[in-house]
C-alpha cells in the first residue's frame, strides 16, 4: 500500500528543521549503503548517529507516531532513527531496493525494514525533478509532495529518486518494522480500520460497529508480532 499522509509536520516545524541543516553538516550519501546501492546513489545526507541527526530525527519520529493515519497504515513496532538527505545539481538515486535488515549507526536494535517513509522538507516549487518513483504491480508511481507531507510505501518495492535538475530537494527518510510483516495483511487491516471509522462517523456506535471493531482486533491478534 502507498499512502499519502498530509501535514505530518507544521510549516513551522519544517522551517526549524531546515534551519538546523547547515551546509557543512552534509556528507556523501554513499556512507550508508551496500555496494549495489553505492553504484546508483548520488546525494548528500546528514551523518548518521550525530547529536544533530538524533535531535532532528526525534522531531520526525514524534510527529509520525502521533499521527493516526501513519499508525494505522504502518502499525509500527520499531522505527530506525530517520535519515536526512539532500539532492541538487543533478543528484539522484537510481533504481534500487532497500536492504531488509537495518542496524542504527549508534549500535541500537536491529530491525527488519517493512515500511518505508519519506517526509518531504522542500516544497515542490523549490526544485525541478526529484520525484520519488515507486514500482508495484500497478506500474510506476511518481510522488512529489508539499513540505511536511509524507508518503508511506512497502520497503519491498523497487524505487528511485529522479535527478534534481534545479533547486534543492531536502527530505527525511526512515524505515519501520511493522507489527504486521506482510504488506497485504497490513493493507487489509488499514482498509478495515478506515471503513469502521467512516461507519462510526455516519451511524455512531452500535452492535455492528462494535462487532467489526472486534473483528479488526482479532485479526491484529492473529497477525501481529510484538
Ligand atoms: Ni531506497
Amino acid at each position: 500500500m502507498m499512502l499519502h499522509i498530509p501535514g505530518v509536520l507544521t510549516p513551522d516545524q519544517v522551517r526549524q528543521l531546515r534551519s538546523r541543516m547547515t551546509p557543512e553538516a552534509w556528507i556523501d550519501g554513499r556512507a550508508s549503503v551496500g555496494t549495489q546501492g553505492a553504484q546508483v546513489k548520488r546525494n548528500r545526507q546528514l551523518a548518521e548517529g550525530t547529536p544533530l541527526a538524533q535531535e532532528l530525527g526525534s522531531v520526525i519520529v514524534r510527529a509520525l507516531t502521533a499521527n493516526p493515519l501513519f499508525f494505522a497504515a504502518a502499525l509500527p513496532l520499531r522505527i530506525l532513527p530517520p535519515y536526512f538527505n539532500s539532492y541538487a545539481g543533478g543528484e539522484h538515486y537510481g533504481l534500487h531496493i532497500d536492504g531488509a535488515i537495518r542496524t542504527p549507526a549508534n549500535g541500537g536494535q536491529t530491525l527488519r525494514a517493512d515500511v518505508s517513509t519519506t517526509v518531504f522538507l522542500s516544497d515542490p516549487e523549490d526544485y525541478e525533478g526529484g520525484e520519488l518513483v515507486v514500482m508495484d504491480a500497478y506500474g510506476a508511481h511518481e510522488v512529489k509532495l508539499p513540505a511536511g507531507d509524507a508518503i508511506v510505501y512497502p520497503s519491498s518495492s523497487v524505487h528511485r529518486v529522479n535527478p534534481v535538475t534545479a533547486g534543492e530537494r531536502v527530505a527525511s527518510f526512515l524505515w519501520t518494522q511493522s507489527m504486521v510483516r506482510d504488506d497485504g495483511q497490513r493493507t487489509m487491516l488499514f482498509d478495515l480500520d478506515q471503513n469502521i471509522q467512516k461507519l462510526r462517523a455516519q451511524v455512531g456506535d452500535n452492535e455492528a460497529t462494535v462487532g467489526l471493531t472486534g473483528h479488526y482486533h482479532n485479526l491484529l491478534r492473529m497477525w501481529a508480532e510484538t
